[in-house]
């Protein structure tokens, strides 16, 4: 970071100003460290919804919301959605640099290894309802895992830190597979390690003791993608999440179940679900004839409805994994015999409306990713309530990627945000009959 350039903060009522460093990245907005902020003018800033604040250096992942850019590492995404397989990505997101042919083959063998949980975990399960939702399940089976796993929670120890990263890569889709076969009563499947990551998830999805799964390379590489499109995405609110459990030392597994936690949420990863809903409902009220409506209702501000798998925070442009996507569930479709999906054509006449309506041009709302990502997973059997777990066993990587870096930064720090108060001064507890 050169710190040449400086910026001056002033005040209209006169008090002393203060003059702050600005930081250059190797690409992106500059940054005004304003760490001695208070020291200096014993004021803070004020940003909730971190609008304007960048809260860690990072050389993970990069997006430019103007142009529709993302890069892992610098590699755009659409080079790594043809090119590279879901492993490749996580190699790469952990250690920088994309493996070689035997970087590869030993990092594979390592998770693969690993996909197995502790056996007590199945007794684990039992303790939950059947009828959970399916992200209530992981949320916990992710947090016990430290209790699983204790041999490995030093986290100033990089072996340990290691070991818990691929522990968590490689059990995570164990834990989803549990969860929705404990959903319907069906026993679980244990891993197989002649198969790829992506094929042995769907086997453990979709095999029974009475029936083997029939892999299907069209679908297990359609999954694939789908799990590279979400593997990280800069400071979202789960891995700041993580970052923030981290930064008081909590283990990685308690970390990963707090990003899991934050994950679940409409606004964040619950769009996938709620968007597929959101689909659903339309078609059963009329589908395409009903459009009108439905965007009108958006509009209202009082409605409460959005238009779910649009908008974003940081994409002011094309989400560029909603095109991949789009693809992706072109592709999926076909293979399926389903091109005249009703709800694949219900989401692209209702995208193409919305892109045409000014209340969207105008707020720069584009589909995200999760627009279409519910149809694939629709289309390749995943029940709609466990779409969020896919997101989250795909984000894993990404989160203890961020999480890792952050321990490994010297000026690292437990993160302690400020307020604006607004509530009472101080005032004396009253006696109970004179309140
Ligand atoms: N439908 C209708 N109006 C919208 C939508 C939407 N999906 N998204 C934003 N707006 C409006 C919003 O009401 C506001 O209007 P106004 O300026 O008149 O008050 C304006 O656009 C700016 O929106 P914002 O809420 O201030 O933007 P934000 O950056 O705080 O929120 C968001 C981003 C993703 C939470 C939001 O766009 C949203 O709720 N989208 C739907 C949920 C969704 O698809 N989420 C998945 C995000 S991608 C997957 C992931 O990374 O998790």
């Amino acid at each position: 970071m050169s710190n040449e350039l400086k910026a001056t903060l002033t005040f209209s009522d006169g008090s002393p100003g203060a003059e702050f460093p600005v930081y250059s990245g190797t690409i992106g907005p500059d940054v005004i460290d304003i760490r001695k902020l208070y020291a200096q003018t014993g004021k803070f800033t004020f940003d909730p919804g971190f609008m304007s604040t960048a809260a860690c250096e990072s050389a993970i992942t990069y997006i430019d919301g103007d142009k529709g850019e993302l890069l892992y590492r610098g590699y755009p995404i659409e080079e790594l959605a043809v090119s590279c397989d879901y492993l490749e990505t996580c190699y790469l997101l952990l250690h920088g640099e994309l493996p070689s042919a035997d970087q590869k083959s030993r990092f594979v063998t390592s998770v693969t290894y690993h996909t197995m949980v502790h056996e007590q975990m199945t007794r684990f399960f039992q303790g939950f309802r059947r009828d959970a939702h399916p992200m209530a399940v992981l949320c916990g089976s992710v947090g016990a895992m430290s209790a699983f796993y204790h041999d490995s929670l030093d986290i100033y120890n990089l072996e340990h830190r290691y070991i818990s990263a691929i522990r968590l890569i490689a059990k995570m889709p164990t834990l989803v597979a549990m969860a929705y076969k404990y959903s319907i009563g069906q026993p679980f499947v244990y891993p197989r390690n002649d198969l790829g990551y992506s094929a042995n998830f769907m086997r453990m999805m979709f095999a029974n003791p009475c029936e083997e799964y029939k892999v299907n390379d069209v679908l297990v590489r359609a999954l694939d993608r789908i799990l590279i499109l979400h593997a990280d995405h800069e400071q979202n609110a789960s891995t700041s999440t993580v970052r923030l459990a981290g930064s008081s030392g909590a283990n990685p597994f308690a970390c990963i179940a707090a990003g899991v936690a934050t994950l679940w949420g409409p606004a964040h990863g619950g769009a996938n679900e709620a968007c597929l809903l959101m689909l659903n409902e339309l078609q059963a009220q009329g589908g395409a004839d009903k459009i009108g409506d439905f965007i009108a209702k958006v509009k209202d501000k009082h409605s409460g409805v959005k238009l779910m798998g649009f908008g974003h925070r940081v994409y002011k442009n094309f989400d560029p994994r909603a095109k991949l996507m789009r693809e992706t569930c072109y592709e999926v479709l076909n293979e399926l015999g389903l091109q005249d999906d009703p709800l694949f054509k219900l989401a692209m006449t209702l995208e193409k409306v919305a892109l045409e309506d000014d209340y969207f041009v105008t707020r720069k709302l584009y589909p995200n990713v999760d627009f279409y990502s519910g149809i694939v997973q629709k289309a390749l059997g995943i029940p709609t309530d466990l779409f969020t777990c896919i997101f989250a066993l795909a984000r894993t990587v990404g989160w203890i990627a961020n999480w890792n870096e952050m321990i490994s930064d010297p000026d690292q720090k437990i993160g302690r945000p400020r307020q604006l108060f607004k509530g009472n001064v101080r005032r004396q507890v009253l006696p109970i009959g004179q309140r």
